[in-house]
């Protein structure tokens, strides 16, 4: 039975794991994380993202671990969770975050551009999956949280490749939590959009110009944009006890963007926050 109160709300001594920990929701997670609590593993391609994230971890008096690494070596991964196995013994929480996209029309997207697509989105999640899932065993379950986008389940032009990869990654959080499942192991995903960060600023640049056919929907239904906050807050919820029957499924952080699908709130509407 889960006690409703503070304490089921809490991550205290959960050993969490999570990537792209440099910027964005990765690093606003990572620092929710400690102050939940919890400890840290995160790794980043940012060196000096990266050491920010690790200093506020400790700085409210965490154990935090980092590693400099690119995700899509699967080597480095294996090392990176190795030595976070090894130094915490086990691990409670996954958080498969680093990810990202660049545009390009899917006919002049060659082979090698593709690949880097699959596996910046899609390969490099199952390396840490199966990485981390035999520490989670040995502990009283786990929790793994897959971020995708709401482009998973909707028309993504320019980022097609991307898109698919992350349509992959909630078609496996459903297989895998009931693989997993038995094993105490919840499997969920977080569908974002409008969340702002360098990384969304960067894809919302790239379709902002000249030329460009389509272009998504900017302003949310709730009439303003999240910071990785909002994310992150959904990230510590599927953490930690309160979600406990929860697994299996993917939760919109998107201010209602994936609701909407053809509505769109009017732009002169936008950009206010109550
Ligand atoms: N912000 C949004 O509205 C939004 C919308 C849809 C999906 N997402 C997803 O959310 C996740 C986080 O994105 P964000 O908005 O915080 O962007 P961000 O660019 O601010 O953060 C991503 C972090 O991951 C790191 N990273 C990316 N690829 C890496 C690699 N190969 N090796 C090591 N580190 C790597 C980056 O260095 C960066 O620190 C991504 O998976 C993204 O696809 C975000």
């Amino acid at each position: 039975m889960v006690i409703l109160g503070p304490e089921s709300v809490v991550l205290t001594d959960r050993v969490t794991v999570v990537t792209g920990a440099a910027s964005g929701v990765g690093a606003a997670t990572a620092r929710a994380y400690a102050r939940f609590g919890a400890d840290v593993a995160i790794c980043d391609r940012n060196a000096a993202g990266l050491a920010e994230t690790a200093a506020a971890v400790r700085a409210v008096g965490r154990r935090a671990i980092e590693a400099v690494i690119d995700v899509r070596h699967a080597d480095a991964v294996r090392s990176h969770i190795a030595e976070v196995a090894a130094t915490f013994g086990k691990i409670d929480v996954l958080v498969n975050n680093a990810g990202g996209s660049f545009l390009a029309d899917f006919m002049a997207t060659n082979d090698k551009g593709q690949q880097a697509m699959i596996d910046e989105n899609f390969t490099q999640c199952t390396t840490f999956i199966r990485e981390c899932v035999p520490f989670m065993s040995r502990g009283a379950g786990g929790s793994i949280i897959n971020i995708t986008s709401i482009e998973a389940g909707q028309a993504a032009p320019g980022f097609g490749v991307y898109a698919a990869m992350k349509a992959a990654m909630e078609s496996l959080t459903e297989s895998l939590a009931l693989e997993l499942g038995p094993a105490g192991i919840r499997v969920n995903a977080i569908a974002l959009d409008a969340v702002h960060t360098a990384g969304d600023a960067n894809m919302m640049a790239q379709v902002d110009q000249p030329g460009i056919a389509f272009e998504p929907t900017y302003t949310p239904p709730l009439g303003w944009f999240a910071d990785a906050d909002d994310a992150a807050g959904v990230c510590v919820f599927l953490a930690g006890d309160l979600s406990r029957f929860v697994t299996g499924c993917s939760i919109a952080v998107d201010g209602g963007n994936g609701a909407a699908k053809g509505w769109r709130r009017l732009p002169r509407e936008s950009n206010y926050r109550t």
